[in-house]
């Protein structure tokens, strides 16, 4: 058995992660209408270099290839997401028949091979349609969520179990409304806390939308949990702060069906929360079947020092605080790399709600990868993937009740603002050809994968 994985249970689920934007290309195939991703990476300014997921690796082409290689990778499990504008181009109606069959090839081509899919609903490509009638400050847009999660599990509900409803609703929220850096790049913070309600209220829609659908069905949504401290000396509430719009905006009302009040008061000047309407909270405190969570790099917050510039937009409330900066080593996003602080989040969040499984639905790291004479020695990552696995074991020997572990990324694909200049998969892509090669990160994952079931 790997040293990484000896606290793990004998089930636990390896696999790897991707995005439809982030990987499929062929965004005007089959009837796909546009998502504010197209027009957000269209708009000249918005991305590095401009870049788009137009082709992306173009997966939506070579999927099957690509399936190949997570069967090669020995891989248990595959979480994707699926595009609602290939569902619904116009976020709405009748669902088109061929964007749904690009799915279930891909849901049927994993079962042939053995590998569990895991879907996710909403990976951020809201269709543009919706977003012309106000995107996520419509509240409506929730109701049309849910309908659009009921199709899909009604087509796929016989063939996938897992179920995941939104990705990172933080981001969707506090990047795309608070700082703008994400589409549909609004900058406003009160505008970022009535998103992030009805984010909330999607995800309870949803849930249940899936749920009436799909009677077998795992429900799940994936958070991107802060892990915050309050940096040495800072004797103040700085994390606590950080931690109610950064964390307990969501997990306070799915899992406990409340809006913390100390949220409630810290954001008290930009919005009386009156957009709550009676029954909401119950709407989304639905039982979840797991939690998904995605752990890049972890933060330490203090007081702003005098002079310093406000860069708090995606965290309303708390523009007096300010972030220091990560300590070497970095990843190629500039994030730091703290396994520790994987582990003690696993820790945490399984106190804050016992009983209720974790799954890692995303954890990896960006480096600045070169392919040379076919291979990729990327051991920066190999080293980041074995630590964080390793505080995973860690986290369940202390009592978590993790259940799987998904790498991000399978593919180099679409880094959202950063477009392609980041690096994140176990597979490399080369953007003119499209042509994969696995990196030695790749192989290593494999054999790690390899050796726990062998050992089990
Ligand atoms: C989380 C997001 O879900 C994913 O889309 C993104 O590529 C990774 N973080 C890396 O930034």
């Amino acid at each position: 058995m790997p040293p990484q994985t000896s606290g793990l249970p004998f089930d636990f689920v390896f696999g790897a992660a991707t995005a439809a934007y982030q990987i499929e290309g062929a965004v005007s195939a089959d009837g796909r209408g546009p998502s504010i991703w197209d027009v957000f990476s269209h708009t000249p300014g918005k991305t590095l270099n401009g870049d788009t997921g137009d082709r992306a690796t173009d997966h939506y082409h070579r999927w099957a290839k690509d399936l190949d290689l997570i069967a090669s990778l020995g891989l248990d499990a595959y979480r994707f997401s699926i595009a609602w504008p290939r569902i619904q181009p116009d976020g709405r109606g009748s669902t088109r028949a061929l964007g749904l069959g690009f799915y279930e090839r891909l849901v049927d081509g994993l079962l042939e091979r053995g590998i569990e899919p895991v879907a996710t609903l909403y990976h951020w490509d809201l269709p543009q349609a919706l977003q012309e009638e106000g995107g996520w400050l419509n509240r409506e847009t929730a109701w049309r969520f849910a309908d659009y999660a009921g199709e899909v599990a009604a087509a796929l509900g016989d063939r996938v179990r897992m179920w995941t409803t939104l990705n990172e609703p933080w981001c969707s929220a506090f990047l795309g409304y608070g700082s703008g850096e994400m589409a549909p790049g609004v900058r406003d913070g009160g505008a970022a806390l009535l998103a992030a309600h009805h984010l909330n209220l999607a995800h309870g829609l949803g849930a249940q939308a899936v749920r009436a659908r799909a009677a077998d069905a795992e429900v799940s949504v994936t958070l991107n949990l802060h892990h915050v401290r309050d940096a040495p000396g800072e004797t103040g509430d700085a994390a606590q702060r950080v931690d109610a719009v950064g964390n307990r905006i969501f997990t306070g009302p799915m899992l406990h069906g409340t809006y913390p009040e100390d949220l409630r008061r810290d954001t008290a000047a930009l919005t009386d929360w009156s957009f709550v309407r009676d029954g909401d909270l119950a709407e989304i405190a639905q039982p979840l079947d797991s939690l998904g969570v995605n752990y890049y790099h972890s933060e330490l917050v203090r007081r702003r020092l005098p002079g310093a510039p406000d860069k708090m937009a995606a965290f309303p409330g708390c523009s007096d605080l300010e972030f220091l900066p990560y300590a070497p080593p970095l990843t190629d996003m500039g994030w730091n790399i703290d396994p520790d602080g994987f582990e003690q989040l696993l820790v945490t969040l399984h106190h804050e709600a016992p009983g209720l499984p974790l799954v890692v639905t995303e954890n990896g790291a960006a480096f600045p990868d070169t392919l040379a004479d076919g291979r990729v020695r990327d051991d920066d990552r190999i080293s980041y993937l074995s630590s964080h696995i390793a505080a995973v074991s860690r986290a369940v020997q202390r009592g978590a009740d993790v259940r799987g572990y998904f790498a991000w990324s399978l593919l180099d694909n679409f880094e959202w603002a950063l477009g392609y200049s980041k690096r994140f998969g176990l597979i490399h892509v080369d953007y003119e050809t499209f042509e994969r090669t696995i990196k030695d990160s790749g192989h290593w994952y494999r054999d790690l994968v390899r050796d726990f079931k062998a050992a089990r």
